[in-house]
């Protein structure tokens, strides 16, 4: 079992990142510290870790806002902290703005993890104590058949400006593995779900409209299929990797859920209706179906019997508990809901979504 002592994530104060904080901290089996470090995009929210800050902060957790590309201040963070583990969340996530603005995701998710990975080389040296994980997405696979999944040796075949730009930063954390003796360890994982997400995803879009009234939104016929896994899961995947990974070896984490995106829409108009004692039919009588994304893969799927046989993972939350629980949690989160919508978010509804 590795042992964890310094551990640097980045993209913290995101939504997978944040939750990933508050698992660790509250693990008993971790003594370490933690620096989350993060640039505050868009997508980064402070307020997110708010009881984290307040039970840790200064002692076993901080926050350093930083730029994944900024060579200068990750060697200062390394160099201070003594960092032995990096957890790398850090990346522009979401496929729709890659469309629109791909060179961003250019920036941070190739150039970002590149500047990462020489750090972290240059800063260990050939110290072999320690480890660099990168969390990288089941998008690089491409768009499955009706049938199918993914395993760890599908052909990496990206179709979106995001996947492409994943999929060259996971080849340079294997690059940097097999040339430079990097410990790294990689997992590739489906669509999360769960508290604090940005509501520019499926799920907290589909549920922050339900309850303005406004439209909601569905691309083409709706039939496009994900495979969901709660947000804990996916973050108990990545510490059991973080402990007992094997050097150089990726890792698929999926939810075994797999749904057409219009059955989610229609059970989020139920679970919505049911918890606020209001009308799914109501509900429902705002689905729209709108221009189909560019490009849209058609259906993934994970095929996670690698990381359950040799680490011993498994999904603890089905898909109904954690969409009722993550309802619940956007239902009763108006304050955080409202801050983040008054912001950013706002201005990018009204400019970048024309392709609906
Ligand atoms: P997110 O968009 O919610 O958070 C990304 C975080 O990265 C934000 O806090 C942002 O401020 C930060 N960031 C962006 N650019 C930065 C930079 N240049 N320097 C430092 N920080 C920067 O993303 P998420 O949904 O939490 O995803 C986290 C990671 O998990 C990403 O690498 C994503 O590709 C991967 N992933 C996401 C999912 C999913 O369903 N959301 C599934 C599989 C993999
Ligand atoms: O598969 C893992 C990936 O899941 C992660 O790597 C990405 O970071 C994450 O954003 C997510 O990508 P998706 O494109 O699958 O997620 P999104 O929530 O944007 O869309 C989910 C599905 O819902 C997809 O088929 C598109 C569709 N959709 C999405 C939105 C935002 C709609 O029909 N309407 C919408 O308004």
């Amino acid at each position: 079992m590795r042992k964890l002592g310094s551990l640097l994530v980045t993209g913290g104060a995101g939504f997978i990142g944040s939750n990933f904080i508050r698992g660790l901290l509250d693990d008993p089996a971790f003594d370490g510290r933690l620096v989350n470090l993060d640039l505050l995009t868009y997508a980064g929210n402070l307020e997110s870790l708010a009881d984290v800050e307040a039970r840790f902060g200064g002692r076993r957790y901080f926050f350093e806002r930083a730029d994944i590309r900024d060579a200068d201040r990750l060697a200062g963070i390394f160099k201070e902290y003594d960092i032995d583990t990096v957890v790398h969340f850090a990346a522009e996530s979401h496929v729709d703005r890659s469309i629109a603005g791909p060179l961003e995701f250019i920036n941070t998710n190739i150039l970002g993890t590149f500047t990462l990975l020489e750090t972290a080389r240059n800063h260990w040296k050939d110290r072999q104590d320690t480890l660099f994980h990168h969390i990288s997405t089941d998008e690089v696979y491409g768009s499955l058949g009706p049938t199918g999944l993914f395993t760890e040796t599908t052909a990496y075949d990206p179709r979106s400006p995001y996947s492409a730009s994943k999929a060259s930063s996971d080849h340079l954390v294997m690059a940097y593995h097999h040339t430079y003796g990097l410990p790294v360890t990689l997992s590739n994982c489906s669509n999360n779900y769960g508290p604090y997400q940005f509501p520019e995803k499926l799920i907290p879009l589909i549920i922050l409209n339900i309850l303005d009234k406004k439209p909601l939104p569905v691309y083409g016929d709706g039939r496009n299929v994900r495979d969901w896994i709660y947000v804990e899961d996916h973050n108990a995947a990545v510490r059991l990797i973080l402990q007992r990974g094997a050097d150089g070896q990726r890792y698929n984490v999926g939810g075994e859920s797999e749904r057409e995106n219009i059955w989610i829409v229609h059970t989020l108009c139920d679970l919505v209706a049911q918890q606020r004692g209001t009308s799914a039919e109501e509900n429902r009588a705002l689905i729209t179906h709108v221009k189909d994304r560019p490009g849209h893969d058609r259906r993934y799927a994970i095929d996670c019997s690698k990381i359950k046989r040799d680490l011993g993972w498994r999904q603890t939350t089905t898909f109904e508990e954690g969409l009722a629980a993550t309802v619940r949690w956007y239902l009763s989160n108006e304050g955080w809901i409202s801050r983040v919508k008054s912001g950013a978010y706002r201005d990018w509804l009204q400019r970048n979504y024309d392709h609906r």
